[in-house]
């Protein structure tokens, strides 16, 4: 028996990660995933350096995670001549600062959502990006679902006729307990909006790539449970309450719904809730056009379910699509339909566009743009439900 050296000789992509949360798990696990599921890659990641804003956050994701260096100032990763693509996961109101430095210095650079704080701050990192000529790509995972692909598909060939209604709901139920505590997606200037900006960010993504542009809304936030505990312990999912001190006043909405008119003509609702108790987790979507319609709920990520005009009346109604091979990208993790896929699988489809964007040197599907015209909804819809009145989408 002879043990054979296996080879295969593809360029490096050096990846600094800034923050060390879920996210960056996620992100992580794709850049690993993408060479084994899809069975090569145009360019092969390499853990360059972790950034996060303590030391022990920060020598503790990298090495969880396999990161060679660490740093808590993310300034030093970005700089880093070994660093190809930055890759920003960390709280909302530091994705604009780090992008905008990251691109200055020449890098490509993935983003969580939403992209920005406003749909100014996002305009202007497209933009910058652009001029730059550096690739982008934002984290609206649920775009990569094979069922999201094969929506698109029947979208595009005409099979649902012309498109009359969309209607998404994200909603869930973590923060229902009034003692969640005050971590920064309770506050402004950190999170930006609240559930609109957290949940409907991404029901926004599906329903512009599957409708269109959308033009104006009407909407309606409330926050229905106005304090929470202050936060003890690490940031973010982990952390705990203090159940003793004074309480801190909320200052984002814990959920928004609002009416919707495409450009197309077409109209829509969507529905964002942090707070929606008894919905532990729950992201569909419904879909209606002049011959047939749509239905996917996330949770049951291996059926789409498929309605078109024309059966005989006695058959009449809708079908379920086992998805399979047949679908998006999911062939690439089985040979056969019918498994549901995760989340994180999601992330590595979404890595892989960016691999591809990179080497390809094209716009990755989902780039800043897209991340920019999300963001000019959510804008609209905060002005609407502020100030009680349809506004225009600019
Ligand atoms: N696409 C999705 O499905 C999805 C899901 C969850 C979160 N998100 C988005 O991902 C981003 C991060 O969310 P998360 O859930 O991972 O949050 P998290 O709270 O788990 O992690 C945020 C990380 O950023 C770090 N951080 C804070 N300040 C920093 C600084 N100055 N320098 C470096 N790191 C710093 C924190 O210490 C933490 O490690 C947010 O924009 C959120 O909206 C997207």
């Amino acid at each position: 028996m002879t043990l054979h050296e296996a080879s295969s000789s593809v360029p490096e992509l050096g990846v600094a990660m800034i923050g060390s949360g879920l996210m960056a798990k996620s992100h992580t696990m794709g850049y690993r995933n993408v060479e084994s599921v899809y069975g090569s890659t145009p360019l092969r990641p390499r853990f360059e350096i972790l950034a996060d804003a303590g030391d022990e956050l920060a020598r503790n994701g990298a090495t969880s995670l396999g990161y060679a260096r660490w740093t808590t100032d993310w300034r030093e990763a970005v700089g880093d001549p070994a660093v190809d693509v930055v890759d920003i996961v960390t709280p909302n109101f530091l994705h604009k600062e780090i992008a905008m430095a990251a691109i200055a210095a020449g890098k490509h650079v993935y983003c969580e959502k939403p992209l920005a704080l406003s749909a100014a701050d996002a305009q202007e990192m497209y933009q910058a990006a652009e001029a730059a000529g550096v690739k982008t790509l934002v984290g609206f995972n649920y775009l990569r679902n094979p069922a999201i692909a094969e929506a698109r598909r029947l979208v595009a060939e005409g099979v649902l006729g012309d498109l009359w209604t969309f209607q998404g709901r994200f909603v869930l139920d973590a923060c229902s307990d009034p003692d969640v505590p005050f971590t920064w997606r309770f506050e402004r200037k950190r999170a930006g909006t609240g559930a609109l900006g957290d949940l409907g960010a991404h029901v926004v993504s599906l329903a512009q790539v599957l409708v269109g542009p959308i033009a104006s809304v009407v909407g309606l936030s409330r926050t229905f449970i106005p304090t929470r505990p202050e936060p003890t312990g690490v940031f973010g999912y982990g952390s705990g309450a203090d159940l003793e001190a004074a309480r801190h006043p909320v200052e984002n909405d814990d959920a928004t719904t609002f009416l919707m008119e495409f450009a197309s003509g077409a109209t829509g609702h969507i529905e964002a809730s942090r707070v929606a108790t008894g919905r532990t987790w729950h992201q569909s979507i419904e879909l209606i056009g002049s011959r047939g319609a749509l239905q996917f709920v996330q949770q049951d990520i291996h059926t789409l379910r498929l309605y078109v005009t024309g059966d005989p009346v006695e058959r009449k109604g809708y079908k379920e699509v086992e998805l399979g091979p047949a679908h998006g990208d999911y062939g690439a993790f089985w040979p056969f339909a019918g498994v549901p896929l995760g989340v994180h699988e999601l992330k590595t489809i979404e890595v892989n566009e960016l691999l591809h964007a990179i080497a390809e040197d094209r716009p990755a599907d989902g780039d800043f743009e897209a991340g920019w015209r999300v963001s000019q909804v959510l804008d609209a819809v905060e002005q609407s439900a502020t100030e009680r009145r349809w506004v225009d989408v600019s």
